[in-house]
């Protein structure tokens, strides 16, 4: 059968309009077509350091803002990554199969490694794309949607898995990357040639699911533009004018193209305005509905223990077959 899975690392307050772009709006969309896995990555966050109480409390915002922006937990397997013990079971079996080389030749390892200095990363920055592929191929999904700056890890995972088939026998399904064609990259508002991520340099560049309106409103209309006057797509030479429409397009799902006609002849500021409205029209509902269900984390974690319970039915079977095949005795 058809199936995919995916997940948004809980290390920020809030996950952002990148993630909501590029990831979790997708989801929304083909989780009544397909058999949908969405869990909240909260082993991948502790690859840097947390705060205890706060990664606890993030995890439930993650999983929170999931629900609020559509994911069904009735239709779609939703539970949190640390409550089913598979995923750190079988990431180990896959660092075993990994090579030093190909960990270290990913990129996101090493901004995060060059970012905190030689001795101050972690290991766990350096196993986090086995732990990601562990966390795919436990549910033998045939899709992972995500945003384009995972392209590199999904590809370790096909690598991986088709090593491991090779090496002990079918085993695993080969997963496919689902990239969005607009929002597959949402940059930052005040440095349109890096990604938004919440470790941005200037908060006024980040737009969260959280934030109230009045702040999105306002931090879209400062964003940085270009040169010039006119609306028009090129990410060279007007990287922020083009973030704008590839925010717009993927938020009201128009072309840029009919996006370029329509605001031909306008300013930037028309462009603004626009994007803050649509913008602030999609998350105002996710954030007052993901609020809501924050009041009371007690059905909120009932919600995760029964995703965590059939995320597992499908988990153990593919992780018993795995440890037999490499020669592990059988479960006591
Ligand atoms: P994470 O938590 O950094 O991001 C979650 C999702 O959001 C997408 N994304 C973006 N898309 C467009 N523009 C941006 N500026 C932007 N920033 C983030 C990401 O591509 C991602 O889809 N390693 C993963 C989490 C993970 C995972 C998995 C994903 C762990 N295990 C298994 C899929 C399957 C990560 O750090 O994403």
């Amino acid at each position: 059968g058809h199936r995919v899975l995916s997940g948004m690392q809980p290390s920020a307050d809030s996950l952002h309009l990148g993630n909501y772009l590029g990831a979790l709006v997708n989801w929304v969309r083909t989780q009544d077509d397909v058999e949908s896995f969405f869990f909240v990555p909260d082993l991948h966050a502790i690859t840097v350091p947390q705060e205890p109480e706060a990664l606890a409390q993030r995890t439930r915002v993650a999983a929170a803002q999931y629900i609020a922006a559509g994911i069904d937990p009735q239709r779609s397997t939703l539970f949190v990554q640390s409550q089913v013990p598979e995923h750190a079971q079988l990431a180990w079996v896959l660092t075993c199969m990994t090579g030093m080389g190909e960990a270290m030749r990913m990129t996101q390892f090493k901004d995060k490694a060059a970012k905190q200095g030689q001795d101050a990363a972690g290991v766990g920055l350096l196993a986090y794309p086995m732990l990601m592929a562990a966390d795919i191929l436990l549910y033998q999904p045939h899709g992972v949607p995500v945003g384009d700056d995972q392209r590199q890890h999904v590809e370790l995972t096909r690598t991986l898995a088709q090593r491991f088939n090779h090496r002990f026998g079918e085993t695993f399904v080969v997963p496919t990357g689902f990239y969005p064609e607009a929002g597959a990259r949402i940059y930052d508002l005040q440095a349109p040639t890096s990604k938004m991520s919440k470790s941005a340099q200037s908060p006024n560049g980040l737009i969260n699911i959280l934030d109230a309106p009045k702040t999105i409103a306002k931090r879209i209309k400062s964003a940085v533009t270009d040169d010039g006057t006119q609306v028009r797509f090129d990410r060279e030479a007007k990287p922020g004018v083009s973030n704008l429409l590839t925010i717009l397009s993927a938020v009201t799902q128009r072309p840029v193209a009919a996006l370029e006609a329509e605001f031909e002849g306008k300013m930037y500021g028309h462009l603004k305005v626009a994007v803050a409205d649509a913008v602030v029209e999609a998350l105002a509902p996710i954030r007052e509905r993901a609020l809501e269900l924050l009041e009371d984390p007690t059905e909120l974690d009932r919600i995760l223990a029964d995703g965590a319970h059939k995320a597992r039915e499908v988990a153990q079977p593919v992780l018993q077959d795995v440890y037999a095949k490499v020669g592990f005795l059988p479960p006591m």
